[in-house]
């Protein structure tokens, strides 16, 4: 029988968090090998905001080196370069031409990052969510495992299909493959550590708001000891009075791989200068072999290469022949 596919991507914008290991990376290591993954760079989604091209390639490389030290292995995985693929930006360009600008204009992280930019918003940073979709209907996956916060853009995507199918093919022999969303409940939405209520987020000018994957014991240590907490002792999850709680006993289940249950015990009589130093041992623990497999892993730049060349040559077999199952059907003159 052969294997279902998932697919996702990350952006190369920097070093990867611990919103994006638990929301998204882990879930494809736990889970690799039921599937056939599709893991790629999704470099021209990094440029929808300003960004440096002297750091754009490294950040690409980067982020393939932290998919492995964090676990994903070849035998199950390809990982891929989007900009690699013309057939992801073709692809974007005819679900433009099909795509109502109402239903762009009503994406959640589009109106965030367009009041972040102020009077230079893009034309890209609001068709995102359908070269999103390109990325997604190319590869025809069965589930593409995400956190929360891209639950919108894959149901535009969904609606985007269907609308290709309804109108350029037939109940039969609709065109485009409908994904669904993978979307576990924990881990979903890692929040700041500087604001229980906020996002963790690459984007947010403290580096204490966050956790990097890379980040050294020392500085693991020094983020979580400046981390926000509350007055109140014993603690306890779920409160929504006190979402710091919540999320760092959440921090603290998914990296020491405990159940709720035992964490809502081992921590219900504790202050937070007993919690801290605890969250901090185990989040070294579960980060400190991933950053020594990263720097490995970049020592070897040939390694890289020959990754990136080959998961170029598989994901480009894919993508082309549902590009040109497109093309037949939206009435293009065949390449004679
Ligand atoms: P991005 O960094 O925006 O490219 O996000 C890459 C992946 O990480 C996506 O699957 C996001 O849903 C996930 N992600 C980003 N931030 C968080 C967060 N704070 N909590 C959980 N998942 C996240
Ligand atoms: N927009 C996603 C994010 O910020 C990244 C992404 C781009 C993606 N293309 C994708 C995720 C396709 C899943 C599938 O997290």
């Amino acid at each position: 029988m052969t294997k279902q596919r998932i697919l996702s991507g990350i952006q190369p914008t920097g070093d990867l968090h611990l919103g994006n290991y638990l929301g998204a990376i882990r879930n494809w290591v736990e889970i690799q090998e039921q599937y056939d993954s599709y893991l790629f760079m999704a470099d021209l989604h990094a440029i929808t905001v300003p960004h440096d091209p002297k750091a754009l390639a490294d950040n690409t490389r980067n982020v393939a080196a932290t998919y492995l030290a964090c676990g994903i292995k070849l035998e199950h995985a390809t990982i891929f370069v989007q900009s690699h693929i013309p057939a992801h930006a073709e692809l974007a360009w005819m679900l433009n031409c099909i795509t109502p600008l109402n239903w762009l204009e009503r994406m959640i992280q589009f109106k965030e990052k367009a009041i972040k930019q102020g009077e230079d918003v893009s034309v890209g940073l609001l068709d995102y969510p359908v070269l999103q979709a390109a990325d997604i209907l190319l590869y025809e996956p069965d589930q593409v495992p995400v956190g929360e916060d891209q639950k919108q853009h894959l149901e535009l995507t969904r609606d985007i299909a269907q609308r290709l199918n309804y109108r350029f093919g037939s109940e039969k022999q609709p065109i485009l493959k409908i994904p669904t969303p993978l979307i576990r409940k924990e881990g979903a939405r890692v929040m700041s550590l500087a604001d229980g209520t906020k996002k963790m987020s690459k984007s947010d000018p403290s580096e204490l708001s966050r956790i990097s994957v890379l980040d050294s014991n020392d500085t693991i240590a020094t983020k979580i000891k400046k981390c926000k907490t509350d007055p109140t002792r014993g603690l306890e999850f779920g409160n929504p009075d006190r979402p710091e709680c919540n999320n760092l006993l959440t921090l603290h289940m998914l990296l020491s791989g405990q159940t709720q249950e035992a964490v809502a015990a081992e921590c219900a009589d504790m202050g937070w200068g007993q919690f801290k130093p605890l969250l901090t041992e185990t989040t070294i623990a579960a980060l400190s072999p991933i950053r020594e497999r990263y720097h490995e892993i970049l020592n070897d730049p040939g390694y890289l290469d020959t990754v990136l060349r080959d998961g170029k040559e598989k994901a480009e077999t894919i993508a082309n022949a549902t590009l040109a199952k497109v093309k037949q059907a939206l009435g293009f003159a065949p390449m004679v």
